[in-house]
């Protein structure tokens, strides 16, 4: 009897990491609901057919005015900058990290502020992050780009989103994406997490040259209409805090850079005047030599965006790997069991 019991209890534990492990649907669901476009290059979903997909993704295939483009100092009409071109007004408030699919994000609840751009106000709604760099300047695709989403609740104006972007080099950590840290990561794949109140102005802004063009969403629906403002200073992050975001997205997703798209005749903006150069206290002391600098391994612009992820050396395990193998462990110890 009690034997029997027993062996009851161990084939109802086989069986549910049977199912774990095999039945794709449970450890896949999440993937199920977000795998409507990927980004690699030749894929049926891939960026080249996004237009295609779906009627309301139209603007991706026929949009005239689409993002990421190249930045060159080249192509730009240089403007000194006045206070009036960007005007923040932050606030903190509570914030949500969530694994969107395509991207990680912070999504700030409530008002946590907004910037004046050209007499409208744009507010705060959210952050999210890109590996690579979608926007390259100067023929260099960086390793990670933040974009902060800003929106109009102005029904007149013709370009309803403000989004500021910066982008990174691999270097020391980065102080704001610390606080998404290796325990956050590992439930957003999930679930989404709650923050706390997050003060948006610890994404620091460390300088009042930028580069200012109209273009687009860098995703499905490809919506524009969208005021970029793209700080040239490159601000470093760690290679550690890189891949835990490619960790936390969907598989599809660790590489979610669009490429370049055209320019069509569209004006940039170089907005010349530093009003503060100096390095912040906590971004170190970065002369322009070195933030022109990009490291070893990150994608150059040709075309490489969508190269191969290297794969994690033996020891190194991803989240995802090691539940695979301690699943797999588990169920051959209890079928030998049985
Ligand atoms: C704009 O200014 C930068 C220096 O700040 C210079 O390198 C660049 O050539 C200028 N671009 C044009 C088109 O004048
Ligand atoms: C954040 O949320 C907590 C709990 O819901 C609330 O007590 C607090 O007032 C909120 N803070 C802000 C700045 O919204
Ligand atoms: C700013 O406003 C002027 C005049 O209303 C307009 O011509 C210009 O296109 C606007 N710039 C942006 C970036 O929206």
């Amino acid at each position: 009897m009690m034997v029997e019991s027993k062996q009851a209890h161990l084939q109802l534990l086989v069986f549910t990491f049977f199912l774990l492990y095999w039945h794709p649907t449970l450890i896949r669901a999440k993937e199920a609901e977000h795998d409507e476009f990927d980004y690699k290059e030749g894929s049926k979903k891939g960026p080249e057919h996004w237009g295609e997909l779906k009627k309301e993704w139209a603007r991706c295939k026929d949009g005239k005015f689409q993002s990421p483009i190249g930045l060159s100092d080249d192509h730009v009409t240089n403007v000194t900058s006045s206070l009036e071109d960007l005007k923040m007004s932050y606030k903190p408030s509570n914030a949500t990290v969530k694994n969107e699919g395509p991207y990680l994000a912070i999504e700030w609840e409530g008002d946590a502020g907004s910037i004046k751009i050209n007499g409208t106000d744009y507010f705060f709604k959210q952050c999210h992050w890109h590996t690579p760099s979608e926007h390259s300047i100067n023929g260099i695709r960086y390793d990670l780009e933040l974009h902060m989403v800003h929106q109009s609740t102005d029904p007149k104006i013709r370009n309803s989103i403000a989004v500021l972007a910066f982008l990174y080099h691999i270097g020391n950590p980065n102080l704001f994406l610390s606080k998404v840290n290796k325990d956050i990561m590992s439930e957003v794949a999930t679930k989404e997490v709650h923050l706390g109140v997050i003060d948006p102005r610890e994404i620091k802004w460390t300088s009042f040259s930028f580069y200012r063009y109209v273009g687009s969403l860098t995703s499905p629906p490809c919506a524009e209409g969208v005021i970029w403002t793209i700080n040239e200073k490159v601000k470093h992050v760690s290679r550690e805090q890189v891949e835990l975001l490619q960790e936390a997205v969907d598989d599809y997703a660790e590489m979610n850079t669009r490429p370049l798209q055209p320019l069509n005749d569209r004006e940039i903006k170089h907005y010349g005047l530093s009003l503060s150069d100096a390095p912040s206290p906590h971004e170190g002391n970065h002369g322009p030599k070195q933030y022109r600098s990009v490291s070893a391994q990150s994608p150059k612009e040709s075309g490489s965006i969508n190269a191969p992820k290297p794969s994690h050396p033996e020891g190194n395990q991803s989240p995802k790997q090691s539940l695979r193998l301690f699943t797999h462990i588990t169920v051959c110890i209890f079928a030998y069991l049985l």
